[in-house]
């Protein structure tokens, strides 16, 4: 049984044919593609809010080889350590879906799934995956979600609102939290910018009890240009690199780099 609930009222929505509506008649449409659109309006920044259709391919190619499985496997195990099925389980801010496909997939269960992410395009890639997962434009800001529904919401490298957050978990839910540390893929950093900046993560804490946090480390080796040319390019560091560097682009080959990442689970009360 799903949760989805109106992002202008936050009224429960009902299947009804091929649209799903709420009690005050708001209606949205599903997409031939299978997802549905329940981003509004005033919670987009722009016209195409996310990521870009280049970084998504790049990040679905590079995830498709399977260099971040260590990190999958980390969610997972966390996932099955906290939470037993069925699961309402939603993975914020999920990008093209691969791990939220993979999350269903590994379960293999009863659960109900979500992925939500504010790109159209990501989630339209997403549905490829599988129709067996409620994919939905929408914003972390604005969850359309019922209160108190979800057992786990899981967010990797993603933008996350703390409110929202402890709206849509039940009591005692958990959140799954996977940010990245300051010598995360830090030889890219090296040869992009002059100076590396090591930043404090303190703002990317959620106010909630944690219950384990630990660092993930690992070295991994990219084995082709094409392969560190995406990875690269799935993240904002490529977007930085200035004119006068741009040659380091064609001397890239294969090329180790460093996951380093913290995973903390938090319980809300
Ligand atoms: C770095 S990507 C991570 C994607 C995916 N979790 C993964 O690890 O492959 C960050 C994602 O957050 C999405 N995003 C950014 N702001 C968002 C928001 N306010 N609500 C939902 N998704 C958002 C972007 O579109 C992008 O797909
Ligand atoms: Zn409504």
């Amino acid at each position: 049984m799903h949760h989805l609930a109106c992002p202008k009222c936050h009224e429960p929505l009902i299947l009804d044919g091929k649209s799903y509506r709420c009690q005050n008649g708001h209606c949205y449409d599903i997409a031939k593609q299978k997802y549905i659109n329940l981003l509004l309006n005033p919670d987009k920044a722009t016209n195409n809010p996310g990521d870009n259709k280049e970084s998504l391919l790049c990040r679905q190619h590079h995830l498709n080889k399977g260099y971040y499985d260590g990190i999958l496997n980390e969610v997972m195990h966390c996932l099955t350590k906290y939470t037993s099925s069925p699961r309402q389980l939603l993975d914020l801010g999920c990008g093209e879906g691969y791990y939220t496909y993979r999350i269903k997939e590994l379960l293999n269960d009863d659960s109900t799934i979500y992925g939500l992410d504010i790109s159209k395009i990501g989630i339209q890639m997403a549905t490829k995956y599988t129709k067996d997962i409620y994919w939905i434009v929408g914003n972390s800001k604005n969850i359309p979600i019922d209160d108190h529904s979800l057992d786990v919401i899981t967010a990797l490298f993603t933008v996350v609102n703390a409110q929202e957050i402890e709206r849509c978990l039940k009591k005692n839910g958990y959140i799954i939290h996977v940010t990245a540390n300051p010598y995360h893929l830090v030889e890219f950093k090296e040869l992009i910018y002059d100076e590396i900046k090591i930043k404090s993560d303190q703002h990317i804490r959620l106010p909630f009890s944690v219950v384990e946090s630990y660092d993930y480390k690992q070295t991994i080796h990219l084995q082709t240009k094409e392969d560190t040319l995406n990875l690269l390019q799935m993240t904002p560091h490529y977007y930085h690199i200035k004119k006068e560097r741009r040659h380091v682009l064609d001397t890239l080959g294969e090329f180790d780099v460093t996951i380093d990442i913290r995973i903390t689970v938090y319980q809300v009360s």
